[in-house]
């Protein structure tokens, strides 16, 4: 039997919900098979840091997680996973949406790995708090919670059962299906989204976070917690829209609530996409 060892986790992640399945994945890839404690897992959080090259040996295994935006990988991510080479490298592919659909993001984020020399043998979509869900406008809140942590862990499972079997057949996620939506929410959301659209073409800054200069204690945590460097130390109430991808990781972070992103967004997706739905995965 062939021993992948140390499981590489490599996610991008502002606002925790993608880091938490790539951890609950690689616990149930880790679960020792006969003797010892399992392989190793080396965590590559590129969240907050451009990461150097590097060359990821064959006889180990990777766990690409991204987060899902328009559908697509979000594009931060592609370029920062683009440091990573594989060597013919197992790879376990993951994307995180907030409960409306992860449409093609799978599949681009198979493709990435197989272009960076990675073999993707499994794939997975998961459910993870929605970006913009605040307290007045839930979508997805709490995800992913217990139920799909679990879901993640025993895909783990399921992936190490296959890798113990000797079986490293490429998956095919394109078949990887989002999970329907009722048709009639999904019209009203489509309609909304188009009209969004269209005016945010006329005013790109127009739905970007603010900061209430009046409630904010300079902490700086915002700053930090950043992706893109969009936030300035000491001006933290305001935001580089030439460099804010919307991740809301500010928002999410500030500790007294000073920050926030006002999107129609938020309300419309609230209520579009209320109805659970649950983790997909194919091997
Ligand atoms: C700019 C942007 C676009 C998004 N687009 C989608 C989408 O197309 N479909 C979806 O279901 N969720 C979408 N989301 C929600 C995120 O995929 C989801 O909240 C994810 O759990 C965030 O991952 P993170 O916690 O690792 O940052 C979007 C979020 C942002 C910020
Ligand atoms: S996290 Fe909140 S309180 Fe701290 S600097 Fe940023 S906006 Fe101000
Ligand atoms: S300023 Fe923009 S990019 Fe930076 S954390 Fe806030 S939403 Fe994300």
């Amino acid at each position: 039997m062939r021993v992948f060892d140390p499981i590489h986790t490599v996610y991008f992640s502002p606002t925790g919900t993608t880091k938490k399945v790539a951890e609950a994945i690689a616990q149930g890839l880790k679960a020792p098979v006969s003797e010892g404690s399992g392989p190793v897992v080396r965590s590559h959080d590129i969240t907050h840091r451009k990461p150097a090259e590097e060359r990821l040996a064959g006889e180990t295994l990777a766990i690409l997680a991204v987060p899902v935006y328009g559908g697509h990988v979000a594009p931060e991510a592609v370029r920062r996973l683009k440091a990573f080479h594989g060597s013919g490298t197992p790879a376990v592919v993951a994307v995180v949406y907030g409960n409306r659909a992860f449409e093609h993001a799978a599949e681009e984020l198979a493709r990435l790995a197989k272009e960076q020399g990675f073999r993707p043998i499994a794939a997975g979509a998961f459910v993870g708090e929605h970006s913009y869900s605040t307290p007045e406008t839930p979508i997805a809140a709490g995800r992913p919670d217990e139920r799909d942590l679990e879901a993640a862990k025993a895909f783990g499972e399921a992936v190490r059962r296959k890798i113990d079997r000797g079986d490293l057949t490429p998956v095919d996620a394109a078949r990887l299906k989002d999970r329907r939506t009722p048709l009639l929410p999904l019209l009203r959301f489509v309609r909304f989204a188009l009209r969004y659209r269209r005016q945010q073409k006329k005013h790109p800054v127009r739905y970007l976070p603010e900061g209430d200069a009046a409630r904010c204690t300079h902490c700086g945590r915002c700053a930090a917690v950043c992706p893109v460097g969009a936030i300035a130390r000491g001006d933290e109430t305001r935001t580089d829209p030439a460099r804010c991808i919307r991740c809301c990781a500010c928002v999410k972070g500030c500790p007294v609530g000073a920050r926030t992103f006002r999107t129609p967004f938020a309300e419309a997706l609230a209520r579009s996409f209320n109805r659970r739905k649950e983790p997909v995965t194919r091997l």
